[in-house]
């Protein structure tokens, strides 16, 4: 079974929905990280029972979370690492080892409205004051440059005249929703292609 590795640090529906869609079907979620005490890392553990770790970033560094998360991921065996509205920086040795199997789930149409400082309600509400038409979301494999890994696949919304940030932002996550079991799906497919 394709075994993913979560990593969270807000309210976590994007995570919910990826274990309501693959949990026990055509993947195992094995462990969720959060990088913060969250709504995510609760809903995980007591909604799902998945075994879930708290890498606090107020005792950790942005490097020590990654290596962390590379120690248990190696050992766990992990072929895809998600990071579904996770906000830390990840770094370091998990990149090289992982290239190509961490994948994030970003609220803008990048490259625009990326990089450090470019997340959660940030990114709309700059969308919103540049006056933009469109907006949406991205997935895309995480490198060292933030927000700049390949993109694997995108989904546009129309930014309505009377839109705010808030009503931008509902409309975006329903479509990432749909982004990330995509995504997921094609990798499952190419990591199954290649064992053939
Ligand atoms: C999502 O909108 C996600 O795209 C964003 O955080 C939100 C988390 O929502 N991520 C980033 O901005 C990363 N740069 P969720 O906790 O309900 O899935």
């Amino acid at each position: 079974m394709f075994k993913i590795a979560i990593l969270v640090s807000g309210t976590g529906s994007n995570m919910l929905n990826i274990i309501e869609s693959f949990q026990g079907k055509s993947a195992e979620i094995l462990t969720v990280f959060a990088d913060r005490p969250c709504k995510a890392l609760e809903k995980a553990q007591d909604i799902y029972n998945i075994p879930t770790k708290l890498l606090n970033k107020k005792d950790l560094s942005n490097l020590e979370i990654a290596n962390k998360v590379h120690e248990e991921c190696v050992k766990l065996k992990v072929d895809l690492i998600v990071l579904a509205g996770f906000l830390s920086i990840i770094g370091g040795k998990i990149l090289e080892d992982f290239e190509n199997k961490i994948i994030n789930i970003h609220p803008s149409l990048l490259p625009k409205y990326g990089g450090p400082g470019m997340y959660g309600m940030n990114v709309h509400n700059q969308v919103i004051k540049n006056q933009e038409n469109t907006s949406g979301c991205t997935v895309h494999f995480v490198t060292k440059d933030v927000d700049q890994g390949k993109i694997i696949l995108q989904k546009q919304v129309k930014v309505e005249k009377n839109d705010t940030g808030e009503t931008l932002q509902k409309r975006i996550l329903i479509q990432e929703h749909i982004a990330i079991i995509e995504a997921i799906n094609i990798l499952i497919k190419q990591h199954e292609d290649e064992r053939v």
